[in-house]
């Protein structure tokens, strides 16, 4: 007999459970099975103007532009190219000096938000070639840009976005890998490696939605509190950013998104047992670039147990160090530092969701936010 589809209180917390599923229709069909690497046809500009782009612009606005900083890692990273991030809202001020022989990328979940389909417009008419990272076919965005990746996340409707988000780091990486592959930067076996871990990602989403009970017991503890702070390092600041744009939308709750060691340039005034911190200390112990900042991290998450904070951590699986120091643990599975991004903002939507569900919010629908900014 076939098991009888989960029902869901509300659309938020679907669409955070339906991200597995987002991920595999967005990654599968990007892999070529006749050689195992990245295919992007619709991207659409030839691989040699590709491969002497000087330079990458991403713009977008919100939880996209979040996913655009993971992205600014990816591609310095995989194919060797510098990446300029601009909010949509701002880009226009600042005479962007954008020109042919570079590319902008322009993300945008509804693909109409009007400061995002304004700067394609202004950078496009600098002679930049431009993509569109959209989860809606036939969008503005995508159908103004000379090339696009969609996201195949589904419809979402519930306000704050989750399943778009990290169907839209699963594009950058595909991009940034493809982008690797043309340039040379990324070899076919490191690739291919990457490509496992990607297509490896549903699973490891389904084993932290298996243990939302402990997201939800966490939410019990803490939502009356007002103010919370979240901190990550490199690749994991724009989680911690999203991590708190997720739990102050939904839930009204005052949450500020913090590179870690900028903590010590001000923040860390406020930060003593009135304020918890969540704490982003994951790490790659392959990659010894990730083990040096964890290293920065626990000696930071010390420091602020000694002035009292409580900390609620995200660290890899099999970390013992981490429970020793944080008041609490969430563990996520082990993925390369490039990848585990997409992970670990899984539990961060969870948190805002049941602490927005448990102080009795219109989680769906929070108020003064719609959909898709339309007007600037
Ligand atoms: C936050 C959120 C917003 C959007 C932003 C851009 O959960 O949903 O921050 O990310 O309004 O929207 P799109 O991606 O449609 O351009």
């Amino acid at each position: 007999m076939m098991a009888e589809p989960r029902k869901f209180p509300h659309h938020l917390i679907r669409e955070i459970f339906e991200q597995p599923e987002a991920l595999r229709r967005t990654i599968e069909p990007r892999i070529s099975p006749s050689d195992g690497l990245v295919r992007l046809d619709e991207v659409r500009i030839a691989p040699e103007e590709l491969r002497a782009l000087r330079r990458i612009n991403i713009v977008a606005s919100g939880t996209s532009r979040h996913a655009g900083m993971t992205g600014q890692f990816m591609m310095q990273e995989l194919a060797a190219v510098p990446v300029e991030i601009d909010y949509a809202s701002e880009f226009e001020y600042r005479n962007p000096m954008i020109g042919r022989g570079e590319l902008s990328i322009f993300i945008t979940q509804s693909g109409e938000t009007a400061d995002t389909t304004a700067a394609q417009r202004e950078a496009r008419n600098k002679g930049s070639r431009t993509i569109a990272i959209s989860n809606v076919e036939g969008s503005t965005i995508a159908r103004e840009a000379d090339g696009f990746i969609y996201t195949h996340a589904g419809p979402e409707v519930s306000i704050a976005s989750t399943k778009a988000f990290t169907a839209q780091m699963a594009c950058l990486f595909l991009f940034a890998l493809y982008l690797g592959e043309i340039k040379k930067t990324t070899s076919a076996e490191s690739a291919k490696r990457y490509i496992g871990e990607l297509r490896g990602l549903p699973q490891k989403t389904e084993a932290i939605l298996a243990a939302a009970d402990q997201v939800e017991k966490l939410a019990e503890l803490y939502y009356r509190v007002d103010d919370f702070m979240f901190l990550g390092r490199a690749i994991h600041y724009p989680i911690a950013m999203d991590g708190a744009l997720k739990l102050k939308e939904v839930s009204y709750i005052h949450a500020e998104g913090y590179p870690t060691g900028e903590a010590k340039h001000g923040p860390n005034a406020l930060i003593d047992f009135r304020l918890p911190l969540v704490m982003i200390v994951t790490c790659d112990s392959n990659d010894a670039g990730s083990v040096k900042r964890y290293e920065k991290n626990v000696s930071n998450m010390e420091g602020f147990k000694k002035q009292g904070a409580t900390v609620i951590a995200l660290a890899t699986e099999g970390d013992d160090e981490i429970p020793k120091i944080a008041n609490h643990t969430f563990f996520i599975p082990k993925s390369p530092e490039l990848l585990s991004p997409i992970l670990e903002i899984v539990p961060l939507q969870l948190f805002a969701y049941y602490v927005a569900a448990k102080r009795g919010l219109d989680v769906d629908r929070p108020r003064n936010l719609v959909k898709a900014v339309t007007g600037e």
